[in-house]
């Protein structure tokens, strides 16, 4: 099937991540999933590219998104992991497994907030994490995914 050169984006959401608009709104503010979704589709248009987004409650299901990224023509991931982000083995594991560049992203800035969300077992397996800027940590993840696509680089190493 013929593809177009637009590079292409994977944004995936995480559990709970449907409830946003509703969901603690002093942590995660009152954008809706479908109003951040237009502004990272309207952001990746912008820069000539193209993001496709979804979102899932089920661990599975974002790693089967996560496996089958490159064959469906993405050449990059950014992904809001959730609570998922803390503990999912399976999903770091994911992460590892691909070639395509992963893009951590939290609306919140987990790292000042409760001592279980200071830590993410997906990081050490993303290219990088970005963190605490609301909305805006999509666009940036979407501009650093898109940046990855560019410069081609090769998998870093698993140490
Ligand atoms: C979150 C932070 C996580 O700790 C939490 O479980 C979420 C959202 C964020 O975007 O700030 O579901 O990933």
């Amino acid at each position: 099937m013929a593809r177009s050169s637009a590079a292409r984006v994977l944004v995936l959401h995480g559990p709970n991540l449907n409830l946003l608009g509703t969901r603690e709104p002093a942590v995660y503010g009152r954008t809706t999933l479908a109003q951040l979704d237009g502004e990272i589709q309207r952001h990746a248009a912008r820069r000539g590219a193209k993001a496709v987004c979804r979102q899932s409650n089920h661990e599975g299901q974002l790693i089967d998104w996560i496996q089958a990224a490159a064959q469906e023509g993405f050449q990059a991931i950014v992904i809001n992991p959730g609570a998922l982000t803390h503990y999912s083995l399976a999903l770091r594991d994911a992460v590892s497994a691909v070639s395509v560049p992963v893009v951590e992203v939290h609306l919140s800035n987990i790292h000042a907030r409760e001592e279980f969300r200071r830590h993410s077992v997906i990081a050490a397996a993303a290219r990088g994490q970005i963190a605490g800027f609301g909305p805006a940590s999509y666009l940036l993840g979407v501009d650093a995914a898109l940046q990855l696509v560019a410069a081609g680089r090769p998998r870093r190493r698993l140490r």
